[in-house]
Formats: structure tokens, sequence, C-alpha cells
């Protein structure tokens, strides 16, 4: 069997064809997750306004989409995430193209240390991506109600959300996704500093706590905003 030059591997420059290496399609995608991970923490901020006051809400929501910029951020969400699904699919086809040539024994020895969140990363991935389309048409395709804040006119998103968090379907399926965003968003974390080379055996629990802490701060301040609306029914 031909063997391999360890030390031409980690030479390697060529972009191209580093995309095609695992390590290449892990950076990608964390990469791409790093976008998501921002928007993720910036919305779950901007929604807190609820706790303000519902014009507070409204006004916010108003600001965002009645700018230019909302295409901008449209274009990179959008873009990030089919790089982010696109190279998701990638790496596990080659995942399971390579435990069927090694065999299943193998497999399992493999598999063996791995948590369940991070075998389970794909099939999160698929739940989030349905939550994300099924979330888009609820609210930004949802029913358009209308109110005044200041004498402008603008769209009643804060009447949409409560209306929605109070169903106790929307509730449940809300809180099982933003537990689910938690999980996804804490192994993702932890892995991009390992893609990026950066972690070592001093500073792993450290970049392990960064994830967990952010995975916490984005799902609880996310699940207070259901949770706060069904139990005030
Ligand atoms: C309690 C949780 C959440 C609430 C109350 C909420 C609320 C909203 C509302 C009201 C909009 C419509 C904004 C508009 O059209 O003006 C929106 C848009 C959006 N939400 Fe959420 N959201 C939540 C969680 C999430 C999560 C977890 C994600 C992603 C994983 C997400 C991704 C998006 C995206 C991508 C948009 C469209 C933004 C755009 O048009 O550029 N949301 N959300």
């Amino acid at each position: 069997m031909q063997s391999v030059d360890l030390n031409s591997v980690k030479s390697f420059r060529c972009p191209s064809n580093y995309f095609f290496t695992s390590v290449g399609k892990k950076l990608v995608m964390g990469i791409s997750g790093l976008v998501w991970a921002g928007f993720v923490m910036g919305h779950m901020a901007g929604n807190m306004l609820m706790f303000i006051s519902p014009g507070a809400y409204n006004s916010y929501g108003h600001a965002l989409t009645s700018g230019g910029l909302i295409y901008v951020v449209e274009t990179v969400l959008l873009t990030a995430l089919s790089i982010h699904v696109f190279f998701a699919v990638w790496l596990t086809v080659d995942n399971r193209r390579a435990r069927g040539s090694q065999g299943y024994a193998l497999s399992q020895k493999g598999s063996k240390g791995a948590s369940i969140a991070s075998r389970t990363m794909a099939a999160q991935g698929s739940l989030i991506l349905a939550f994300i389309i099924f979330h888009l048409i609820t609210f930004k395709f949802g029913p358009v109600y209308e109110t005044t804040v200041n004498g402008v006119q603008m769209r009643d998103l804060h009447r949409l959300m409560v209306e929605v968090f109070q169903q106790p379907g929307y509730f449940a399926w809300y809180v099982f996704c933003l537990v689910l965003l938690g999980v996804h968003l804490r192994h993702g974390i932890s892995s991009i500093f390992q893609s990026l080379g950066v972690l070592n055996s001093n500073n792993q629990a450290t970049f392990q706590k960064v994830g967990i802490v952010y995975a916490i701060v984005v799902s609880l301040g996310f699940l207070s905003q259901p949770i706060s609306v069904f139990l005030s029914r």
C-alpha cells in the first residue's frame, strides 16, 4: 500500500485541495457556523426588548428591516447557511464512506469516547434547518398586523410573537429547538477552535468553557422569551 508522507501533508498549501481534506471542510463549516453563532447572539439580545415594551420591540424590528442593511444581512446569512449545510452533507457522506470501508468494528471503536452530542451533529443540524424554515414562515412571512409607535406606522411583530408563543404546540416546538440550538452551539463553538488549530492541552478546557457559556447564554436568553409569554397567558 502507498505510504503517505505526513510532513508533505502538513506543508501542503494549495487552498482548493485543502477544502477536500476533512480538516479543511471542518474549518469552512466552523467559519460559516460562526457567522450564524454571531447572528443568534445578536438576534437573542435584540429580542430581549420584548421585556421593555411592545413599542420598543416593534421599533427595533422596524429599524432593522426598513434600511438597506437587512439585504446585506440576509445575503450573508443565506450564503453562510448554504456553505455550512453543503459542507456538512459532504463531511457526513465522507465519514459514512470511510466507516463503510473500515468495517463495523473499527467504526464502533472510532466513535468510542465521542459524546452523543458530537455524534448527532448532522441530525441536530437538520432539525435546526427545519426550525429556521418554519420560523421564517411563522414570523417573517407570517400574518402582518400593523401598529403605530410614536406616530410611525410599522409591523406589530410583538402581537404576532405573543399569539404564537401562547399556543402549546408552538411553545413546545420552540423550547425543544432552542435547547437543541444550545447543544449544537456548544459543540460547534468548541470544534471551531480545534479546526483553527489553536487548541492544546493547556487551553482546551478554557475553550470548551467558552463554548458552554456562549451556548447557555444564547439558549437561555431565547428560551426566556416563549416561556415568559406562555406563563403569562
Ligand atoms: C424565542 C426565539 C425567537 C424569537 C422570538 C424570534 C423572533 C423573530 C422575529 C419576530 C423575526 C421577524 C423579523 C422581521 O421580519 O422583521 C425573526 C426573524 C428571523 N429569525 Fe428569529 N426569533 C427567535 C429565534 C431564532 C433562532 C433560534 C434563529 C436561528 C437559529 C432565528 C433566525 C431568524 C432569522 C434568520 C430571521 C430572518 C432575519 C432577516 O430577515 O434577515 N430566530 N425572528
